[in-house]
């Protein structure tokens, strides 16, 4: 039997919790986010705290920290909760750099789309555009937003339902699925650590 080694979640410091949780639970999807200020100025910024929930309604979930230096909210928390609205821009390997580029904290008026040398498009329901070199790309509304926590390493639940869906020519098959070969996503581990998803298997 393997010796397993335990550790109480109260005797670790936030930086090790984060580097627990986020090492653990892998690979994850990264949700590239983009929503629109009070101006409409668009934002982009990486969120890996991201997955999928149920197909009907088609609904999705990322998580904005709310953690030091600042002490304050992520841009794209505040944008949400005035618009309701944001897209969720997929990422793969033709796409991960400039991904990685919009994670950089900058202030509300920069624009990560030029930041990241991407091209905003506009969406077709709502108003924040979405990254035209993304394989795929899902429109969505708020459903609800809830707060984990506001000291140090807590944040927010953002759930949206999927109103429209954008397919890459190719991704989507004839047969209804989405092709990984044309698709090729990544999966985010720790930090700055990515991975291709290419050596796949069945059972
Ligand atoms: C790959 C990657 C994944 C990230 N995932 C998250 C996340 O799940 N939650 C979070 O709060 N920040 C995450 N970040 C950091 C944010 O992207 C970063 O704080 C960004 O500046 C937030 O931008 P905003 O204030 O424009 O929303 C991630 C960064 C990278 C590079």
């Amino acid at each position: 039997m393997t010796s397993m080694r335990g550790l109480n979640p109260d005797d670790l410091t936030v930086q090790t919790l984060f580097n627990v949780m986020t090492g653990s639970i892998v690979p994850r999807p990264i949700g590239w986010v983009s929503t629109v200020d009070r101006e409409g100025l668009p934002n982009l910024a990486p969120y890996s705290m991201f997955t999928a929930v149920c197909a009907r309604p088609p609904t999705v979930v990322f998580c904005p920290s709310y953690q030091p230096p600042h002490f304050k909210e992520k841009d794209t928390y505040q944008n949400i909760t005035h618009s309701g609205e944001f897209v969720i821009n997929f990422v793969n390997d033709d796409t991960v750099a400039a991904m990685d580029v919009t994670g950089a904290d900058v202030p509300p008026d920069v624009d990560e789309f030029k930041l990241a040398g991407v091209t905003p498009v506009p969406s077709k329901l709502v108003a924040p555009p979405r990254v035209s070199e993304s394989p795929i790309a899902f429109e969505c509304k708020l459903h609800e937003l809830i707060t984990i926590g506001l000291t140090s390493g807590g944040g927010h639940i953002v759930i949206g339902t999927v109103v429209y869906m954008h397919f890459a020519e190719g991704i989507y098959s004839d047969d209804n699925h989405i092709r990984f070969d044309k698709y090729k996503p990544i999966g985010g581990l720790v930090g700055h650590t990515y991975a291709h998803i290419e050596d796949l298997f069945g059972l």
